[in-house]
């Protein structure tokens, strides 16, 4: 494991249901679910556009292009026109900012 500092406050991505980080050169989505803070890739597998900008709903983000589901826990996508998962990042939180683990 080697987990990198985000600088993110747990609570900002709390208050923001979905926030865009880049860390050790990764587009990540950190995503607030259900009082837990998950990591993502956050540009879609399918064209070019960020997560963070789709709608989250039942533990999914939608992609704001063309409405790709991916799950945010295990980033499994859920049906055309998405086929390939997204990278999914082990999260630790300690005193309060957001680590990811990148490896
Ligand atoms: Fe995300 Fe097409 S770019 S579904």
């Amino acid at each position: 494991m080697s987990f990198q500092l985000t600088n993110v406050p747990a609570a900002q991505v709390h208050g923001a249901g979905a926030m865009a980080v880049e860390v050790d050169g990764l587009r990540l989505a950190l995503f607030s679910l259900d009082g837990e803070i998950f990591a993502t890739g956050n540009i879609c597998t399918h064209a070019f556009a960020l997560l963070t900008d789709g709608h989250v709903e039942n533990g999914c983000v939608e992609c704001p292009l063309h409405q790709g589901l991916f799950d945010i826990r295990t980033g499994k996508a859920q049906g055309t026109p998405v086929t390939k998962d997204i990278a999914t990042y082990a999260v630790k939180i300690d005193e309060g900012i957001v680590w990811v683990d990148t490896q």
